[in-house]
């Protein structure tokens, strides 16, 4: 995780099967996005003003997704940082390990919906942002 950038992370267009009766969007792991997908989980009636992450990852990767509404995602990599506004279900962004992330901005009725690559492990989080820089360092 001490070598990753910002730049290591990427939007990705992901498939619409657009469709009258309703669009679908598909993600196959390993062909859609580079990993198999082992957790999913999802964020909702995130009060206005609210905001969360605020933490990095040591191993895991995530592809996050606007399912619905919209929020922005601040990425950090302890020299530079840039934010992106998801709100479109078709576009996912992907997280490299060693990235600190603060979401924020959510819209009303916002679904942020997670892809991770690995179980929920505590010990993977990096919750301290003194400690985030030194590891980078
Ligand atoms: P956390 O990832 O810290 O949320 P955020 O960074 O968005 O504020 O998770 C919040 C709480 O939920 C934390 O106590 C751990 C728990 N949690 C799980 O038990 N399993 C999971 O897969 C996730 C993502 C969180």
């Amino acid at each position: 995780m001490k070598e990753t950038t910002i730049a290591d992370c990427k939007l990705i267009d992901l498939r619409k099967i657009s469709d009258r009766r309703g669009n679908l969007t598909v993600i196959e792991g390993k062909q859609d996005i580079p990993f198999d997908a082992k957790r999913v989980y999802y964020l909702y009636d995130v009060p206005g003003g609210e905001s969360r992450g605020a933490h990095a990852h040591k191993e895991l990767q995530q592809l996050i997704i606007a399912a619905n509404g919209s929020f922005t995602i601040t990425l950090d990599d302890g020299t530079s940082k840039k934010s992106y506004t998801l709100n479109r279900p078709y576009q996912g962004l992907l997280i490299v390990p060693g990235i600190w992330r603060v979401l924020d901005d959510f819209s009303s009725g916002a679904v942020l919906l997670c892809l991770a690559s690995e179980h929920y492990k505590e010990d993977d989080y990096i919750r301290n942002y003194k400690e985030f820089k030194k590891h980078k360092q």
